[in-house]
């Protein structure tokens, strides 16, 4: 099966599982927070390298602070999580944070850039990206700003290499949960050519199974990125 490089996951649905359950949405960003252990596990095993899964977007300070709070302490825990949990593979992975963490509470801030440098030199070649306080706009707006000085015409290859994403393939597969089919400011950029997998199934209902589907889904596109296909030559 021909894998994607990057596989990009927008982990919606929390808040309507916990809904049809009469519990409170911060009870369903929990049940997510398990299917996000799980899956990228899950992903480790299969051999992708590349995967960012979407957290928290710009646009989700927006929520009533109540959740938003739930939200930050489960970031903080998933922390915790990491570094106490030995039988994580994801460990040999390097972390990057997608998104401006200058946002965040100072001690969260702080660990995060703990874990983005104890995880910097892992050896193996696996890179899992969380997106949180992200934005496809504020990233380019923020790419921009980078290249604003730069001598001579602005290329494509220095939007990407200014991005969180920078040293990392396009992403070639993105993932929605939870039965929207949009984007929300994720990767925008970075998806130019990227397939949309969507499944109505809310994330924490999400299995291994469903990745199956996703990838198989993958495997039978064709890729033509402008061309024509091979046998209409
Ligand atoms: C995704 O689930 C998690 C975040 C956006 C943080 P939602 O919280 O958006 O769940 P729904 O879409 O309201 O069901
Ligand atoms: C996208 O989900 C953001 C994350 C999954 C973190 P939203 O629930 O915020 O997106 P909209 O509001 O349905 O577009
Ligand atoms: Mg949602």
């Amino acid at each position: 099966m021909n894998l994607p490089r990057h596989i990009g996951i927008i982990m919606d649905g929390n808040g309507r599982w916990a809904k049809k359950r009469g519990l409170p949405r911060s009870a369903g960003h929990i049940m997510g927070s398990k299917t996000f252990r799980k899956i990228t596990e899950y992903l480790y095993d299969l051999g992708i390298k590349v995967s960012t899964f979407y957290a928290f977007s710009t646009e989700n300070w927006e929520r009533p602070d109540e959740e938003v709070n739930s939200l930050l302490k489960l970031f903080g825990e998933y922390i915790t999580i990491y570094y106490n949990d030995s039988e994580m593979k994801h460990k040999y992975s390097s972390v990057r944070i997608l998104g401006d963490k200058s946002k965040f509470p100072e001690e969260l801030r702080d660990r995060f850039l703990e874990l983005e440098n104890n995880t910097a030199a892992n050896a193996s070649e696996y890179q899992l990206n969380i997106a949180c306080n992200y934005g496809s706009r504020d990233e380019l707006c923020r790419a921009f700003e980078l290249l604003r000085d730069k001598d001579g015409p602005i290329t494509s290859e220095d939007i990407s290499n200014a991005l969180y994403t920078h040293d990392q393939p396009d992403v070639d597969l993105i993932i929605r949960t939870g039965g929207e089919k949009r984007l929300s400011n994720f990767l925008l950029w970075q998806a130019a050519y990227a397939e949309l997998y969507f499944t109505d199934k809310l994330w924490p209902d999400i299995t291994e199974k469903d990745i199956d589907e996703a990838l198989e889904f993958y495997s039978s596109r064709e890729r033509r990125f402008g061309k024509i296909d091979k046998d209409n030559k």
